[in-house]
């Protein structure tokens, strides 16, 4: 485990504050820790599918990965669906295809069709999880985490996107060294599942940044260190609210 944190952590400009740690060991902060976890399991499939629907796949394609995600979105934001019905649910219908004019092809639709995949079978453990816990889903509002990464993305291209593959090595590393940092102080069953996930997170990290610097073809390396900046100062700021990304509890 030590191994596989090594890298997040150095590539993290600091690590989680004790702070959030106790505060998220309290048992009234579990619903929201399970739900805010739930719910970035979605964004970050939503997030990979955004990318490889804008800039590698065809149409047909396209629409095979939004019907792929949809019973997901109706659990989410229409609280319709099921643990039972979001158990048959993770399925593509096609083989994801490159549009004959796409710039970033096949490697980034393969990277990002297995993270999707992964994701959405973290949503339904963390559902599971849930029920087991005889918690019931509410939807709640996103922290400042994503948001304040993303307003820093440069809005011209190619920049847009390797600044949106940065943002997405950051959001999968935190969350891989607050699987880890959490796992001591919660109960057993959830710290098993949270030491299941830190291989996937850790490669969704190591993909993204590997596809920023193919993409870039040049040396990123300041770049990465400016998002960096911005991700520790999120985690190490006063945060109003309690998220599974958020800063030090105010
Ligand atoms: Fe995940
Ligand atoms: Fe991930």
């Amino acid at each position: 485990m030590d191994k596989l944190l090594e890298p997040i952590n150095s590539f993290l400009h600091c690590a989680t504050p004790d702070s959030w740690v106790k505060a998220a060991k309290q048992s009234e902060n579990l619903t929201m820790l399970l739900t805010d976890h739930m719910i970035c399991e979605l964004k970050a499939a939503q997030t990979a599918m955004w990318l490889i629907r804008k800039y590698a796949v065809d149409k047909e394609s396209g629409d095979a990965l939004l019907a792929w995600l949809h019973p997901y979105e109706d659990f989410i934001y229409r609280k319709k669906g099921s643990l039972e019905t979001i158990k048959d649910s993770n399925k593509l219908s096609k083989n994801i295809q490159a549009r004959a004019d796409a710039k970033y092809g096949q490697d980034l639709i393969d990277k990002m069709v297995l993270l999707i995949k992964e994701e959405l079978h973290h949503f339904y453990q963390v559902l599971e999880i849930m029920q087991a816990h005889g918690i019931e889903y509410n939807n709640i509002t996103a922290g400042r985490y994503a948001k304040g990464l993303i307003r820093h993305v440069k809005t011209h291209e190619p920049e847009t996107l390797i600044d949106k593959l940065i943002c997405g090595a950051y959001i999968e590393a935190r969350s891989c060294e607050r699987f880890a940092k959490l796992a001591p102080h919660v109960d057993d069953e959830l710290g098993k599942f949270y030491i299941s996930l830190l291989r996937s997170e850790a490669r969704h990290y190591q993909d993204y940044l590997t596809l920023a610097e193919e993409i870039a073809g040049t040396d990123i390396s300041e770049r990465i260190a400016f998002f960096g900046e911005k991700e520790a100062e999120l985690i190490s700021t006063p945060d109003n609210e309690f998220r599974f990304h958020s800063g030090v509890p105010a």
